[in-house]
């Protein structure tokens, strides 16, 4: 921290405070205010007036216990060095901070959306019902005020804040919204002590978050190379166990389980992550659900489900189309949620981002405007052999209406791309270039980067296929500079049935709409309709409000952990993993690029993968067996199907060690 804090008094100067903040928050994800005053009396921004008396506590108070006033209404006996703020319960931020804070709790028992700093590194909490049961409390005394907001608009829009549960978004000005500067008193639990809990919290997150800003790890922001594609290492297929046990000789799986230790001091424990998932509570077979099936769907943590039901009983209406209230609401939490899309993607604009059902739509809106209107016969679409149907079979449709061609990119036996037979593709009638960041069927990651430079060199446009890619890496639209990318919000901790397509905002507004009715047009007479620019071009209809909410919430939760924090965690974990498969005999990997995500596909000699994803149902464990909806790849591979765990943050060494264990039984014949 900077020395000159102090003024010659020896009292902290509150302009420098001011300017460290207001630093420390533009640094952290989109949700967090960008400009903020720390003045320790006014109704400002929770964290910042947080900071400010924290601070102003630390050097005023250091080493004496003292009793500040709050509220006007009530003391709190606090311990040396840190000053409570009634704000900061009064006016929770949105979504969490950068620490566990009681007040985020209005999202349900989650306390996951503290972010990592407290509640998956501290040791003291080993049991979620400890932070769930301080939850509780502070949610008993938002009773009579259940939606304060901070004072300011609360609209994600305009200040680029969260969607806040506290408030929800309307710029209307309700009494009942936004009664924060009105400094209601709340109702303290006799046994909830707010700030005593915080006070750990609350340094540990500035701590945290400063080390952040040194190290640049951890805020998506400041990522300089954020892509894994950049990484020069390959890292999968050890030669040596590293984790010091025989498979083999066991004959069973081990039970020495090795949690990731985190990087720049951030732990990261995915059993704590865990139980922030309701479905992984369920039994199967008797025994605990192990999910192992992300690359179909993921599963949605509580913040998810809570904000879809939250849409549904407080904000629901048709938007951007009338003048009432909940209209108001629900426009704005939508919009909000298209804000944060666009943060995630690092687009440069929210008219970027259009919402669509999936990756699926979003590609079929871009064969079916785009290519419909820009393609002619004998132009070439490339697309690489990894691909999914829903990235062939659109681009195989349109070009066998316009009499255009199609070719593919080769991959190599491990299954990555040939780079050098595509660039013996590339050529003047190239207009697009279709393929995915990451092979759903075999986990490769693809040199994207250099992928889209090549095709661009030609003067073809890039179609990047994010649907496996999105939950596992940081994915930078600007970095990676494709034309459109899209992705699936369910692959994503996020809802079915909605899901976005980035695409470049000129490119966008050239582009004929794909479905057309209401909420896409300007202006319509008989003679003549004039359509609005992107998003709303693409977004005809009433579109999946909901659940684009929804989607926003399970990007707010990933982002709290930090997506750079997944990857590395899942990283080690399908190392781990991928060790101990490849030691069972008779077991073929299908798949063995270096650069891998998520994916470990196989079959097993002797077994039909039938038979291995019944084996492994009956201990709880979910895979997919089949070919994936990437039939070309298989047969690539010279399989037709294969057994396919992927794995997510949330899996542990624990489930791994299941999952081999089961392997082994099966192989060896026990039941
Ligand atoms: N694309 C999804 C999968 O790979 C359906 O399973």
């Amino acid at each position: 921290m900077s020395t000159n804090i102090n003024t010659p008094t020896g009292l902290p100067n509150i302009a420098d405070l001011e300017k460290l903040a207001n630093e420390l928050f533009s640094a952290l994800p989109n949700e967090f205010p960008k400009e903020i005053s720390l003045s320790p009396n006014a109704s400002e921004h929770p964290r910042a007036t947080k900071i400010a008396e924290t601070l102003l506590g630390a050097a005023n108070l250091g080493g004496v216990n003292a009793v500040l006033p709050v509220n006007n209404h009530d003391t709190l006996p606090v311990k040396a060095g840190f000053a409570p703020s009634v704000s900061s319960v009064q006016t929770p931020p949105a979504l969490g901070g950068f620490g566990a804070s009681p007040s985020v709790k209005q999202y349900g028992k989650s306390p996951a959306f503290g972010g990592y700093s407290n509640a998956f590194s501290d040791p003291a909490i080993e049991n979620i019902s400890q932070l769930n049961d301080l939850d509780f409390n502070v949610n008993k005394g938002f009773a009579s005020a259940p939606v304060a907001g901070n004072g300011a608009s609360p609209s994600g829009i305009q200040n680029g804040n969260n969607v806040n549960i506290e408030s929800p978004q309307t710029g209307f000005n309700d009494v009942n919204l936004n009664n924060s500067s009105s400094h209601q008193p709340i109702q303290l639990n006799q046994n909830y002590l707010p700030f005593e809990f915080e006070h750990t919290s609350f340094e540990a997150e500035l701590k945290n978050a400063l080390e952040a800003l040194n190290t640049s790890f951890g805020i998506p922001s400041l990522v300089t190379t954020p892509n894994i594609i950049d990484t020069p290492n390959s890292y999968y297929f050890l030669n040596e166990n590293p984790f010091g046990f025989d498979s083999k000789k066991a004959n069973v799986a081990p039970v020495n389980h090795h949690e990731f230790q985190g990087f720049g001091g951030i732990n990261f424990n995915a059993h704590v992550v865990k139980k922030d998932f309701p479905i992984l509570r369920e039994t199967v077979n008797g025994k605990p659900l192990i999910w192992f099936d992300n690359a179909a769907t993921t599963q949605k943590p509580q913040s998810v489900i809570d904000r879809i039901a939250y849409f549904y009983e407080h904000e629901n209406s048709n938007i951007h189309r009338a003048a009432h209230e909940l209209a108001a609401r629900a426009s704005d939490a939508y919009e909000a949620a298209r804000e944060k899309v666009k943060v995630f993607l690092n687009a440069k604009s929210v008219n970027e981002i259009v919402f669509v059902r999936g990756a699926t739509e979003g590609i079929n809106l871009v064969a079916q405007s785009w290519g419909d209107q820009n393609l002619v016969a004998g132009d070439e679409i490339v697309v690489s052999n990894l691909e999914h149907h829903a990235n062939i079979v659109p681009w195989k449709r349109l070009a066998d209406k316009k009499g255009l061609k199609l070719r593919v990119i080769p991959v190599d036996d491990s299954g990555q791309i040939l780079l050098d037979e595509y660039a013996k593709l590339l050529n003047s009638k190239t207009k697009l270039v279709a393929f995915t960041q990451v092979s759903n069927a075999l986990g490769t990651v693809t040199p994207a980067k250099q992928m889209v430079e090549m095709a661009h060199a030609v003067g073809a446009k890039v179609l990047l296929d994010g649907a496996q890619s999105v939950s596992h890496m940081k994915v930078d639209v600007q970095y990676l500079n494709a034309d459109w990318l899209v992705f699936s919000g369910h692959k994503l901790f996020g809802p079915t049935g909605i899901g976005a397509l980035y695409g470049k905002e000129d490119l966008l507004n050239e582009t004929q709409p794909y479905q057309s009715g209401g909420n896409m047009i300007q202006d319509v007479t008989f003679e003549e309709i004039k359509y609005h620019k992107a998003p709303n071009r693409f977004e005809a209809g009433t579109g999946n409000i909901a659940d684009a909410i929804g989607l926003g919430a399970a990007i707010d939760y990933v982002s709290k952990i930090g997506i750079e924090v997944i990857g590395q965690y899942e990283h080690y974990l399908l190392e781990y993993a991928t060790n101990l498969l490849k030691q069972i005999p008779g077991v073929r990997l299908i798949g063995t690029a270096a650069h891998k995500a998520s994916v470990l596909s196989f079959n097993l000699q002797g077994f039909t993968n039938d038979e291995v994803g019944q084996a492994l149902n009956k201990e709880g464990v979910a895979v997919r067996t089949g070919h994936h909806c990437a039939q070309p790849i298989l047969r690539r591979m010279g399989v037709e199907t294969c057994v396919r765990p992927s794995l997510a943050f949330y899996n542990t060494t624990q489930d791994v060690d299941v999952f081999i264990e089961t392997l082994w039984k099966l192989k060896s014949g026990k039941k």
